[in-house]
């Protein structure tokens, strides 16, 4: 059990992870800031001093308390609308940001479309980890992924084992889900990969992929691994259109927690992670989607696999999108 978890951004993930964190025991407190609802000036006054008083991250916080007794746990909430709640944090779990939300005609924007909105977003929560909690490790989920990542890595300059990125996990998942589900066997025993960047590009490695350690080409024939395969690619926007409110909220929240257990209880576990690569896979300086070895000192090690020609032509593609977008951020950090 770690002292302090930090959540930044109490919204529809920080909810589920805050509930979460207080059901497995995985800390004695948890801090959690969101600065919602924000004060608006062009409000009338009478209404922005209702605002001021109003807060989603105290509200979640009060309303988790009010419950620890019925499930029997100990576990003190702070919730702030500034920064203060994360102070003193060993572990921060970072969903600030705007997801993607459908538009009224049923169309959504891509991930990257989040990123100007989300990079200032990321600058004051890189200055709340610094200010209050310089030394936690940190797992961020924020969208672009793999991009506010590495914005975060430049703004605190911190060691390479500290800072990771929720994504491989969460398309790992989905990519499993929808192979037991056409295979008709159970989620359990379904094992695979989901490599590179956290966009449209992302590589399903199917050379991973195995039911109870048997090839999965011995259960699905190739057009429905295929389909499987890009219907993986798509599968958060899938949930983006359907739900019309937002993004997916619970998987992505036990995805971060699969690493934050990896963690916290050192268990050296194998997960895809977003992590800086410097040469591994022959890349260098930027955060993409590997394999890595997960323990009490964060990311422990990366795993290089050898994947397919097709694969590594595929993970190359993904490499070059996260890329494009992390030299969107160098520009933007430096005309802001
Ligand atoms: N500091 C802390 N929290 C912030 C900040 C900030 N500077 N700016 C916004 N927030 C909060 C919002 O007030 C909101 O409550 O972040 C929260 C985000 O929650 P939701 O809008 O419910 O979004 P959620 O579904 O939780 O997704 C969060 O994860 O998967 C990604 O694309 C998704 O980037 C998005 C993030």
């Amino acid at each position: 059990m770690l002292n302090k978890i930090a959540l930044i951004g109490g919204g529809y993930i920080g909810g589920v992870l805050a509930q979460e964190i207080v059901q497995r025991g995985l800390a004695r407190e948890i801090g959690l800031v969101d600065p919602a609802p924000l004060v608006n000036s062009a409000d009338p006054v009478d209404r922005q001093q209702v605002a001021r008083k109003q807060s989603v991250a105290k509200g979640k916080c009060l309303d988790i308390a009010e419950g620890l007794p019925t499930i029997g746990r100990d576990v003190r909430l702070v919730g702030s609308k500034d920064y203060s709640a994360i102070e003193g944090a060993d572990l921060v779990i970072n969903t600030a940001g705007v997801p993607r939300r459908a538009r009224p005609d049923g169309t959504f924007p891509s991930r990257e479309e989040l990123l100007s909105v989300n990079l200032k977003v990321t600058s004051e929560v890189a200055e709340g980890i610094m200010r209050n909690c310089p030394d936690a490790t940190i797992i961020s989920i924020a969208n672009p992924l793999d991009a506010i990542v590495y914005t975060l890595y430049k703004r605190l300059n911190c060691p390479r084992n500290k800072l990771m990125g929720m994504a491989g996990q969460l398309d790992s998942g989905r990519y499993r889900y929808f192979i037991a589900d056409a295979a008709k066997i159970s989620v359990e025993n379904v094992s695979a990969l989901v490599l590179g960047g956290h966009g449209d590009t992302m590589v399903p490695v199917r050379s991973s992929c195995q039911i109870a350690g048997i090839p999965v080409s011995k259960f699905l024939d190739d057009a429905t691994l295929r389909a499987i395969e890009d219907r993986t690619r798509k599968a958060g926007g899938e949930i983006v259109g359907l739900l019309g409110f937002g993004s997916a909220f619970v998987s992505p929240a036990w995805a971060a927690l699969e690493m934050a257990e990896a963690l916290i209880h050192d268990k050296r576990k194998i997960v895809p992670v977003c992590a800086k690569l410097d040469g591994e896979y022959g890349v260098n300086g930027l955060f993409v989607g590997v394999p890595a070895i997960l323990g009490k000192n964060g990311v422990e090690e990366i795993v290089q696999l050898d994947l397919t020609d097709a694969e590594k032509e595929a993970f190359a593609n993904s490499v070059d999108d996260v890329r494009k977008t992390c030299d969107e951020v160098d520009r933007m950090m430096k005309n802001p």
